[in-house]
């Protein structure tokens, strides 16, 4: 259901779906929060989720499982080998991904662990639209290297173009060429790519890139993890495809892949992984890296549970009734800041709401992680937990300086089927009180640096007295009771 039309009133999203069970939440007085703050860190990896009002750092693992997926949990069948549960989860995938051979992994990580390990060697290249973090620190750790095609639009924040995940099939091109196809171990293209604001890949693209890779003999890769977005999208943005079936798109996407991989976290809406690989003997190639890694071949790592839950939420993923509700608060959230003139990522994409840090505290140099910053003020303005997506999320250079981000993100994650509209209306409003008191923020930096996915542990501190600035003003507006 795209959307439903009002008679008297403003449209707004409706959900398809009602709330049967729900969690109690709980709103910290504002110099709780700040002291909160200082004891994760600076880092909103490290708060406790009961310190939390508005959980909005991720979807993965989080979203609302439905009533369906539940009850199949009540028919797992628990066996370190030859697990019904595993054999029913590969049938659905079969059934809908047309691709028989499926590694089950403990989620999508796992994933990129045995790709790379299996098929990325030392000065090898992998070729993407874009990279995620856990993809490209495995690829490197391995000695491969990313290259990151997107079209230089994609990385424009403002702009109005449907598909700003697409890769550049140019680039592409010249980049087998410069690389020569041999020493590129496989092409990644990423759907509705996470790291710049959960943009969607148009068919078309996917299909265009996927022929140039076919023709220099390149193995293609789907990172599946966000395609149930991305489908939302094609379904509502592709002109050549608008009265196609989402299960039937997702078919044809399918098709142009040799390998597909997901996080079971995000697709399928539970806790998961699998790699699904159309040939057989590459499928045999991998197969010993299950069990040495992540477990039998029939459960991966996963719980039983979690298998049955995941494979009625396949289904879901491709429902248009399920898959429209985030991409539809999203929008929501994104037009109601950009009215307001809070920049923001735009059109807005799925997975959440992105926040153009950079333009925000424009006042913040880029070493001292403006999108960290921001992400921080706004938990101690508003209880809000969103991700920082930036520099911070990135790996210094070999000589130890810093790599900055080609864009300075906060997302706020809208995890499926689990906040409601007048919560998203909070949320903005926090948002929109942060951005007119954004010269009260201030910049961080480290105190405990890892080398290695800092953003997950690292530990950071402001560099002056700026939270406690930022919560007095917060207080003179709201009070201290919140
Ligand atoms: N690929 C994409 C596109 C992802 O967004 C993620 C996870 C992964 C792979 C890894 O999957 O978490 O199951 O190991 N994204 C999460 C996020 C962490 O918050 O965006 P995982």
């Amino acid at each position: 259901m795209p959307e439903i039309k009002f008679y008297a009133q403003k449209a707004v999203p409706v959900e398809m779906h009602k709330v049967k069970i729900v969690q109690q939440l709980n709103l910290l007085p504002v110099d709780e929060r700040v002291k909160k703050m200082y004891e994760a860190g600076f880092n909103t990896f490290q708060l406790h989720n009961a310190d939390i009002f508005l959980d909005m750092l991720t979807d993965s693992g989080v979203n609302a499982m439905s009533d369906e997926m539940l009850a199949g949990m009540m028919k797992p069948d628990d066996a370190y080998a030859g697990s019904e549960s595993f054999f029913r989860m590969n049938n659905k995938l079969t059934e809908m991904f047309g691709i028989d051979n499926l590694l089950p992994v403990h989620q999508g990580r796992a994933a990129e662990n045995v790709l790379a390990t299996r098929f990325v060697k030392p000065g090898n290249c992998v070729i993407m639209n874009y990279h995620f973090t856990t993809a490209k620190a495995h690829i490197t750790r391995v000695g491969g290297h990313v290259e990151e095609l997107i079209s230089d639009e994609g990385l424009q924040s403002h702009s109005d173009l449907p598909f700003k995940g697409n890769i550049d099939l140019e680039k592409l091109e010249n980049c087998i060429k410069k690389e020569t196809p041999e020493n590129v171990a496989f092409l990644r293209l990423e759907a509705g790519t996470n790291l710049v604001g959960g943009q969607p890949i148009s068919y078309q693209n996917m299909k265009d890139a996927t022929d140039i890779a076919k023709k220099y003999g390149i193995l293609t890769v789907l990172d599946a993890s966000l395609l149930q977005d991305n489908l939302y999208f094609i379904k509502t943005r592709e002109e050549a495809l608008k009265d196609v079936d989402t299960r039937e798109i997702m078919r044809m996407i399918a098709d142009l892949f040799d390998m597909i991989y997901f996080s079971g976290r995000k697709f399928g809406f539970a806790r998961g992984g699998g790699i699904l690989v159309r040939d057989a003997e590459l499928y045999h190639s991998m197969e010993d890296l299950i069990p040495m890694f992540e477990g039998f071949l029939t459960y991966g790592g996963m719980s039983v549970r979690e298998i049955e839950a995941m494979t009625v939420g396949f289904e879901e993923s491709v429902n248009m009734d399920v898959i429209s509700q985030a991409p539809q608060f999203i929008k929501y959230c994104v037009d109601g800041l950009v009215d307001y003139g809070v920049p923001v990522i735009t059109p807005a994409g799925g997975l959440g709401a992105h926040l153009d840090a950079a333009a925000i505290c424009s006042h913040i140099p880029q070493d001292q992680y403006p999108a960290g910053a921001l992400v921080c003020a706004l938990y101690i303005c508003g209880g809000i937990r969103g991700m920082e997506r930036g520099t911070l999320s990135e790996e210094r250079n070999p000589d130890g300086s810093e790599r900055f981000a080609s864009m300075e993100l906060v997302r706020l994650a809208f995890p499926r089927r689990v906040f409601t509209l007048s919560q998203t209306e909070y949320a903005m409003d926090r948002v929109k009180w942060l951005y007119d008191h954004r010269d009260l923020i201030g910049g961080l930096k480290f105190t405990h640096e890892p080398a290695t996915l800092r953003f997950f542990t690292g530990k950071l501190e402001p560099v002056s007295d700026w939270p406690i600035k930022l919560a007095e003003a917060y207080k003179a507006d709201f009070g201290a009771d919140q």
